[in-house]
């Protein structure tokens, strides 16, 4: 066959575009793929029940909670913060917390930064800055995290000074109460509705575990590979994965 420069250069020139839109789904694919979250009730539901003084809370949410952002797992888990904890309504409607009066005006500004911005992204970091404050002793700077995470403090100091912050620690109140089984400390830690207890420190292995979609998160792949090492080296076994991310170790 004859080579036809013309036909050529127009047939490269399909070929160019041929590629180019291949390119262009293909870009247009993986943006899409990135950004179909996992479909909500496919995540882990996590919900930390707990009060803005107790130093396990503090330590829970700085150290822990934090990571899930920084690690990858916060796109398979539903987490919800509940500021309340072992606080009691006094018989006049006033409410008392465990750890004094700086507790209960911390849980209510908690509590209205959560209603002010819904979304867990909007309102962890605000909470994030209060407790690393407050992990420190400086509760009393609260203020400063409105400018520390850029946001306007308008919607949670009316909040709080209307008096509609008392509402949300009511219905924070009736939401700790309702627990089955019952809370016995904070930070309570519950995931797909059973406590963790004391496990709550291992709480990246329970979300990777309960996770059962398909977009497994990395860090659910370095979990289990920790563990097997870790457990192979206190058993001297033989451990090994069969399913990674998924299977337990042996
Ligand atoms: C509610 O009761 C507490 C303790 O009994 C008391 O200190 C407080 O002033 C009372 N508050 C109101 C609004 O009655
Ligand atoms: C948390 O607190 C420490 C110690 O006060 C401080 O150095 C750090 O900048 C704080 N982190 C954030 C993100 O506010």
């Amino acid at each position: 066959m004859e080579a036809n420069p013309c036909n050529n250069r127009r047939s490269n020139l399909l070929l160019l575009l041929l590629i180019a839109s291949v390119a262009a789904n293909l870009v247009t694919a993986s943006a899409a793929l990135s950004s179909v979250a996992v479909a909500s009730e496919e995540k882990v539901k996590l919900t930390l029940y707990y009060e803005a003084l107790c130093p396990f809370c503090e330590n829970f949410i700085v150290n822990s909670l934090s990571e899930l952002f920084d690690n990858g797992l916060i796109s398979i888990v539903d987490l919800k913060l509940s500021p309340y904890g072992n606080a009691k309504i006094r018989s006049n409607g006033t409410i008392v917390c465990q750890h004094g009066e700086w507790e209960c005006i911390l849980n209510t500004v908690e509590a209205c930064a959560i209603h002010a911005w819904p979304a867990l992204s909007d309102h962890f970091p605000f909470i994030y800055c209060v407790e690393n404050l407050t992990s420190e002793g400086e509760y009393a700077k609260w203020e400063t995290c409105f400018e520390k995470v850029n946001v306007d403090p308008k919607p949670v100091l009316d909040c709080y000074t209307s008096g509609f912050g008392h509402e949300l620690d009511l219905q924070y109140a009736d939401e700790i109460k309702a627990l089955e089984p019952p809370h016995t400390y904070v930070p309570w830690v519950v995931l797909d509705g059973q406590p963790l207890y004391d496990d709550y420190y291992d709480v990246f292995t329970f979300i990777c575990k309960a996770y059962k979609g398909s977009n497994i998160p990395e860090a659910c792949y370095k979990e289990q590979n920790a563990k097997s090492k870790l457990k192979s080296k206190s058993v001297t076994s033989v451990s090994f994965v069969t399913d990674v991310g998924m299977a337990e170790s042996m």
